[in-house]
């Protein structure tokens, strides 16, 4: 099937790119591309040529999937050299997004019009990359580097009105964009043949190179683990000082050395899976959700507030419930004072502010449910408490009401035993806080409805979150797979490390924060409780917890935080405590590397997860990784922890865990049949086919 139509409107021919679902430049349809310029630019009677597009992009880039495998002609920088060196003018029509290699097809064209919805940007940068195809070249050209680098060293697209505005586009048009580029190639014809404009400096002036390069300073300084950071600003000074073609060698150079780094590799791969966790196995892609035009959230504290805040700050109305008048007071005071802090940061106008607020309706008793949605519990963390609330929830929810409970552990069916309509009773488990963070676990107990699930999705992500459906087990999955982390931590503070050395470690890897000073953040009190509620008991943890050091909120916890200090510091008594617990459980306290640590932390945690994806509480290893990405900073360019597994090699965890297993006599650290499975065909969990939540 051919992926460009070709029409005529007199002496303009029309080439309209049709590849869905989103115009990727994949290798048919560059071969189609390239034969219609051909074809049409060596046809007499053919004066320009307009570059058009059906569905919701223009273009949206190189076809991503391709990376990584074998490349087959023709290469995108030859038929960009095509349309540029084409002798009749040759105009984009953008519609809906230009990115990437779509934003580079456009530069290479002599005109370009944007429709007034339409979105510019080059957004390889996430992606590990840079722009290959002549983005570095073309748009410094056209707009300056001043202005272009910026766009590329944060990938964010522009509008078309700020596409206009930098002169990245011609024209922007409200009314037909076909019409709009076919008069503009007329012009243009009438104006004679163009010129090749990539030989010329454009507005490569001195001046704009000072600027550049005081960007590309302070971006050099910033860069941080990512090498395209750097490789950008050497494409982009490569304008200045290379010949355009020389420059666009350069670039290309990059461009492939990047595409081969792992992190780029990584970053494709959270590309794919972010996509991916739409698609929730057995459930029809047809499954409409319910509307949901008000929420009712049950409980103001930290949580319910935050969750509150989410739907005020989509435009969704929403009831916010309390037992008692003096709870909802604070619950709402806190709720304005985060919206304040907002406002004195300049995030947020005072206008916004007030809207938001008025969305939120305080309320007292559980009646208050009755017109909503969806009603969101947050209430305490106790089955009792749950179940109570959901009984009387099933005498006051209107019909079809989707019933959620925020549970970061619970079993949600237990909680839905308590109604008699358990098809819209589910988990909606947001983390902390719930106004900032993306990650929204959906549990799907047995026995709710298809579009309730649906539902929860689609309000996730109108909420702006990440939705992730997954099965009902202690934990779910984020949680259960980070309290393996947490033993872990528990394990090497007692054989030897320090909490400076577990949290240096985990630093630097790329997580923002370590376990120790998480916890410290959390609140220690937080897991003590849970432990002492199971019966378990943590030697360090729950010592750290008896002398009364919960974290920063009491000044100390595993670190020392004087005068309420953000960032602990090293605590003497910590680790004499620490010492002494080793001592009484008669270990001889050794030393180790970065990399062991590491490995003792993550390992745990790749075996949770294959377990996980075993009973099916996980459908994917994708949806795992976007679980961690999303919700507890795994750094994206590390892939996930299942990614990650899969690039160390499935065999050196199974040996490591083995090990682990032996010496500790840990039974948890034994690897999971899935993982022992995989590792011995020699396989990783990118090979796995998706399995039901
Ligand atoms: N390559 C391959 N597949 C792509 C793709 C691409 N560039 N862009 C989107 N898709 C696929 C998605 O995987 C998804 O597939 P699925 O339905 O099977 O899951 C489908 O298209 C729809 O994508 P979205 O769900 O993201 O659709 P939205 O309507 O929400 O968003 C979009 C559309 C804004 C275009 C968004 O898809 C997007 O941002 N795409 C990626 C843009 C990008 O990064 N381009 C740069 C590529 S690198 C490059 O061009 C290098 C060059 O310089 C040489």
């Amino acid at each position: 099937m051919e992926t460009v139509r070709l029409a005529r409107l007199g002496e303009i021919a029309i080439a309209t790119i049709d590849n869905p679902p989103v115009n990727a430049l994949g290798q048919a349809l560059r071969a189609d591309l390239a034969r219609v310029i051909t074809d049409a630019g060596s046809d007499p009677s053919v004066a320009a040529i307009v570059i058009a597009a059906a569905g919701r992009a223009f273009i949206a880039g190189a076809d991503i999937s391709e990376f990584g495998k074998p490349p087959v002609a023709p290469f995108l920088p030859d038929v960009l050299d095509a349309i540029e060196t084409c002798t009749k003018p040759v105009v984009a029509a953008i519609q809906g997004a230009a990115l990437g290699g779509g934003l580079e097809v456009a530069l290479a064209c002599h005109g370009r019009v944007a429709s007034a919805s339409a979105m510019l940007g080059l957004p390889e940068i996430k992606l590990g990359l840079i722009p290959g195809a002549g983005g570095t070249q073309r748009l410094p050209r056209l707009i300056g580097a001043a202005k272009a680098f910026p766009m590329m060293l944060s990938g964010e697209p522009v509008s078309a009105g700020k596409a206009l505005e930098l002169g990245l586009v011609d024209e922007v048009t409200g009314g037909d964009i076909v019409a709009a580029a076919v008069a503009l190639a007329q012009t243009l014809v009438a104006g004679g043949a163009p010129e090749d404009g990539s030989d010329g400096p454009g507005r490569l002036t001195a001046a704009d190179r000072e600027a550049f390069e005081a960007l590309a300073t302070e971006a050099a300084n910033k860069s941080g683990d990512m090498p395209n950071a750097m490789a950008l600003i050497e494409a982009v000074r490569a304008a200045f000082t290379l010949p355009f073609t020389e420059g666009l060698a350069t670039e290309r150079a990059l461009f492939m050395t990047l595409l081969a780094d792992p992190r780029s590799k990584a970053l494709r791969h959270v590309f794919f899976a972010e996509r991916e966790i739409a698609r929730v196995p057995g459930i029809d892609g047809a499954v409409k959700p319910r509307p949901i035009a008000k929420a009712a959230v049950i409980g103001a504290g930290t949580m319910g507030g935050g969750i509150a805040m989410c739907f005020a700050n989509a435009g969704i109305p929403v009831t916010l419930i309390e037992q008692e008048q003096a709870q909802i007071d604070n619950g709402m005071n806190r709720v304005a004072a985060i919206y304040e802090m907002s406002v004195t940061r300049g995030s947020l106008t005072p206008q916004k502010r007030n809207e938001r607020l008025a969305l939120i309706t305080p309320a007292v008793g559980l009646g208050a449910a009755a017109d909503a949605d969806i009603v969101i519990e947050a209430a305490f963390e106790e089955m009792g408490v749950k179940q109570q609330i959901f009984g009387a929830l099933d005498g006051i929810a209107k019909p079809g009401a989707l019933l959620a409970s925020n549970t970061s552990y619970l079993d949600v069916p237990t909680i839905a035993a308590a109604t008699k309509r358990p098809q819209d009773v589910l988990g909606m488990h947001f983390f902390s806080p719930a106004n900032v963070m993306k990650l929204l676990e959906i549990v799907r107990p047995d026995g709710v409805a298809d579009d309730a699930i649906v539902t929860a999705m689609a309000l996730g992500r109108k909420l702006g979150k990440v939705p992730v459906v997954v099965g009902n087990g202690f934990g779910f999955v984020g949680n259960r797979m980070l309290e393996a982390r947490t033993r872990a931590t528990e394990r090497l503070l007692v054989a030897g490390a320090l909490p400076h050395e577990v949290d240096a470690a985990l630093t630097g890897f790329g997580f923002k924060m370590g376990p120790c000073a998480m916890a410290d953040l959390a609140g220690n009190d937080i897991g003590w409780r849970s432990r002492k509620a199971r019966g378990q008991s943590a030697a360090v943890a729950d010592a750290i917890c008896e002398a009364g050091w919960f974290g920063q909120k009491t000044g100390r916890g595993y670190f020392l935080y004087p005068d309420g200090a953000r960032t602990g510091q090293r605590d003497p008594e910590v680790e004499a405590l620490i010492a002494r617990v080793s001592q009484e459980k008669g270990v001889t306290r050794r030393s180790f590397s970065a990399d062991e640590i590491l490995s003792r932390l993550l390992d745990p945690m790749v075996n949770e997860g294959a377990r996980i994806l075993e009973e099916g509480i996980a459908a994917r290893p994708g949806d795992i990784d976007v679980i961690w990405l999303n919700g507890y900073n795994w750094p994206a360019w590390r892939g996930g922890p299942m990614h990650w597994a899969d690039t160390i090699g499935l065999g050196a965890i199974v040996a490591r865990l083995e090990a682990q297993a032996a010496e500790t006599g840990d039974k948890a650290l034994e690897p999971a049949p899935l993982l022992r499975r995989l590792a011995a065909k020699g396989k990783g969990f990118a090979d796995l086919k998706a399995t039901t939540a």
